[in-house]
Formats: structure tokens, C-alpha cells, sequence
């Protein structure tokens, strides 16, 4: 699992988690943040060598090269950071799995799935904010596996410590990257400190 220790992602982070800050701000750090990890995760991009010419003299250059890019959002609240990550790669596919979670038994209950027809051959990045339980990204990973899809990775805000044990045991091919990894739990299956309601805070419905 990788957690940044970056100094602006801990800055915006701390926004995020204040019940002070609204919805238009919360939405925008959401988005900066996802983009700020979206750099840390695709850093194991292949590169070529190409040549460029300057408008002074011919240079050696790199250019993107392998497998292409597919961003999943867990519907509702990865939808919040889907802008980001298409910030940094606008080429990339974007596909959604929208999951809520049964407040009573905490499992993900699936109510829609989009993926793009290419998926098997592309590198996936799921986001969603909050990684609790591990149900939402285990059941949306293991749909996206099933589609055929090989490299897959995870981005989310901040993430418990059992859904990060829950995700590494079903899916322990999949690195996990997160601004922070919070305390626990509650009762409701809240993550502690947290921020909230990730999704309630991203569309203002509470
Ligand atoms: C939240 C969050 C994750 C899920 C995490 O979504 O965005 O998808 O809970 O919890 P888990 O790890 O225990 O599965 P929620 O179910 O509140 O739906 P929403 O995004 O539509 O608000
Ligand atoms: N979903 C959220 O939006 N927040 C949590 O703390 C846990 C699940």
C-alpha cells in the first residue's frame, strides 16, 4: 500500500476532513487530491524512447507506451474524482459501477455497471473515496477481473485498516493508494476520523 506523506495532499486532506468546509470546496479538493495520487500510481507507466525536434536541434524524448489507461469509478462519490485523474491522462476510458451500501448489513448492493469493451486490455485505476469495509472496491474489482481485466489498482482518499486487510486478502494482486490510513471503524461502519459522508459532502445532499 502506498500512503503520501506529500505535504500538499496532507494540507488539502485536512480541508477535506473539516465539517466547516462546503460543498463547492470540498468538491474541487476531491478532485486535487485524486489527481496528486493519480501521479503516485501511475509512475510504473512504460515509456519509449522516441526523437523530438526542438525548434533549436534534434533530442532524445519519451513517449507513453504499453497498455492503455481505464479509470472505474465506484458510483456515487468516485464519480468526484474521476476529473482529476482525466487532468493528468484525458485519454484515458472512463467506466462506472455504481454500488451503495445497505446501512443495516454494510454489504454493496450493485444497481448499475458500464465498463468500456476494452477493459481486458487496459491498465484499470478503481477510485472512491473511502475505502471502510472493502466491500464497494472488493465487489467492484472482482467485476472488473471478471471482465478480463489484469492490472488493476485502487485510489481512494482514506482508507480503514479493514478494508485495507479485507481488499490485500480477496485481491492481493491490487496496490492501494491512499492520502491516509485513519483509525477504525464505528458501529455504522464510518471511517474514523474520516471526513464524512463522502458522497453526501461531494453532491451536497445532506
Ligand atoms: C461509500 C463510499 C464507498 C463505500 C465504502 O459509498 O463512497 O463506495 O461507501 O464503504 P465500504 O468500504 O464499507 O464498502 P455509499 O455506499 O455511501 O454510496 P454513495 O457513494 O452513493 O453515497
Ligand atoms: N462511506 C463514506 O462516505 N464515509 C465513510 O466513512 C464510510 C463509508
Amino acid at each position: 500500500m502506498f500512503i503520501s506523506d506529500h505535504p500538499l495532499i496532507k494540507h488539502k486532506l485536512t480541508i477535506l476532513r473539516d465539517r466547516n468546509t462546503g460543498t463547492k470546496e470540498f468538491k474541487e479538493l476531491i478532485e486535487e487530491v485524486a489527481m496528486l495520487l493519480c501521479y503516485e500510481a501511475t509512475r510504473n507507466l512504460q515509456l519509449k524512447e522516441i526523437e523530438v525536434e526542438t525548434p533549436l536541434e534534434g533530442t532524445k524524448g519519451f513517449t507513453l507506451y504499453g497498455r492503455d489507461l481505464a479509470v472505474v469509478s465506484i458510483l456515487r462519490a468516485g464519480e468526484g474524482m474521476v476529473g482529476g485523474i482525466l487532468n493528468l491522462i484525458p485519454t484515458a476510458k472512463v467506466g462506472h459501477i455504481g454500488l451503495y451500501r445497505d446501512p443495516k448489513t454494510l454489504k454493496p448492493v450493485e444497481y448499475y455497471c458500464k465498463l468500456p469493451n476494452d477493459i481486458s486490455e487496459r491498465e484499470v485505476v478503481v477510485v472512491d473515496p473511502m475505502l471502510a469495509t472493502g466491500g464497494s472496491a472488493i465487489e467492484a474489482i472482482s467485476h472488473i477481473k471478471a471482465r478480463g481485466a489484469k492490472q488493476v489498482k485502487f485510489v481512494c482518499i482514506i482508507a480503514a485498516p479493514e478494508g485495507v486487510a479485507a481488499l490485500e486478502r480477496m485481491h492481493p494482486d491490487v496496490e492501494i493508494y491512499t492520502a491516509s490510513l485513519d483509525s477504525s471503524l464505528n458501529s455504522h461502519g464510518y471511517i474514523t476520523p474520516g471526513l464524512g459522508d463522502a458522497g453526501d459532502r461531494i453532491f451536497g445532499t445532506k
